[in-house]
């Protein structure tokens, strides 16, 4: 068996690699696309799954990260900076921890999910914590990093970042033999639904394998791209999409247009209501900020707007693990307590052994 070397070698004629850019890796990529049985069988649609949540610090970060920091490393940065509602800030720390880069990070105090601070602490970041939202920690560290020659911006507005994103398409199509009929996808930044569009239409270039439509979802409090205007305080449970300007708008519109897709907004309610159904019955767990997709792919397939017998990927780009805090505060089914009292216990065991 041979062992899968990373986005950076797997994808070298692809990427803007060359001999000098540092192999970094770690495993990133080759992620599964995994068939959601029950809800196809519910549809009568062919659903997938791509889950992101297996990179190695959790999230479709990595994919792009790992140039962004490869490249910054390459062109003689000691520092990466990045502004992130959480995932970001991990990915950036890890692959900067990697390639020896020290990892600067601005979030939203109060708005990040427990484990991805927790990464983001463990792989020794330094972490700056405002009382402002994403889109003021973004434009901090733009202005940072454009004065400073020796601090690379990480975020999506870098365009290493999207160039590694692009793989995932990659991916999708390499599983399926030819592009699904729709991509459904969450939509914060708006980089990662820009770097599929690019991925896809550089591998139809190449190979002829068709072109998905785009759904984009965005969470209701935070759809400046539906509404079409800045949200200047957005607000949502599923904080990783927590934004209320997106740095990549216009390139989103454009992968919307272009594919002959939407932009659409989910409530907060019917990204809980995935969130729950996703893990309850296919046994994939994806953060609320994932489950944007799912919720915009069941509203579409319940409304008809997605065809019965379509292929679907729905991108799930972070893992579950990352908030248990949402996890153990929305799900209603809570663990039972019971005194260390062996006969209590097997009769309570026996009582809903029987549903
Ligand atoms: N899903 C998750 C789990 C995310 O963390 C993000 C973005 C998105 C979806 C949206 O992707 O920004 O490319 O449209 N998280 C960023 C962060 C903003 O800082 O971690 P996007």
């Amino acid at each position: 068996m041979v062992n899968w070397q990373g986005l950076i070698n797997e994808y070298t004629e692809l990427l803007p690699v060359n001999e000098n850019t540092p192999r970094l890796s770690l495993h990133e990529g080759d992620t599964p696309l995994i068939r959601l049985d029950t809800l196809s069988e519910k549809f009568e649609a062919e659903l997938y799954a791509k889950v992101e949540g297996v990179n190695p610090t959790g999230s479709f970060k990595d994919r792009g990260m790992v140039m962004a920091v490869a490249k910054a490393k390459e062109a003689g940065a000691h520092t990466v900076i990045c502004a992130s509602t959480g995932n970001t800030s991990a990915s950036a720390a890890a692959y900067a921890s990697r390639a020896g880069l020290n990892t600067i990070v601005v979030i939203p105090e109060g708005k990040i999910a427990l484990g991805k601070l927790a990464q983001a602490m463990m792989y020794g970041a330094k972490i700056v914590s405002i009382e402002g939202n994403f889109d003021e920690a973004l434009r901090i560290v733009r202005g940072i990093a454009e004065k400073r020659e020796d601090i690379t911006l990480v975020n999506s507005v870098n365009p290493y970042r999207l160039e590694g994103q692009k793989t995932a398409a990659f991916e999708v199509v390499d599983a399926l033999g030819k592009a699904p009929d729709y991509l459904t996808i969450p939509v914060g930044n708006a980089g990662n639904i820009s770097a599929y569009w690019k991925g896809f239409k550089e591998y139809d270039e190449k190979y002829a394998c068709g072109l998905p439509k785009i759904y984009g979802f965005q969470a209701e409090g935070s759809a400046a791209i539906v509404r079409d205007e800045i949200i200047p305080q957005p607000e949502t449970i599923a904080t990783a999409i927590r934004i209320g300007n997106p740095a990549s708008w216009a390139l989103a519109v454009a992968a919307r247009d272009e594919s002959g897709g939407a932009i659409e907004a989910v409530t907060d309610e019917e990204i809980l209501e995935a969130y729950e159904l996703l893990a309850g019955t296919e046994g994939i767990f994806a953060e609320p900020g994932s489950n944007a997709s799912v919720a915009g792919m069941l509203r579409s397939l319940r409304s008809g707007r997605i065809e019965k017998g379509s292929t679907v990927v729905t991108v799930l780009t972070g893992n579950g693990l990352k908030d248990p805090e949402t996890a153990i505060d929305q799900i209603i089914q809570k663990p039972k307590v019971l005194p260390n009292d062996e006969k209590q216990i097997i009769e309570y065991i026996e009582s809903i052994s029987q549903d």
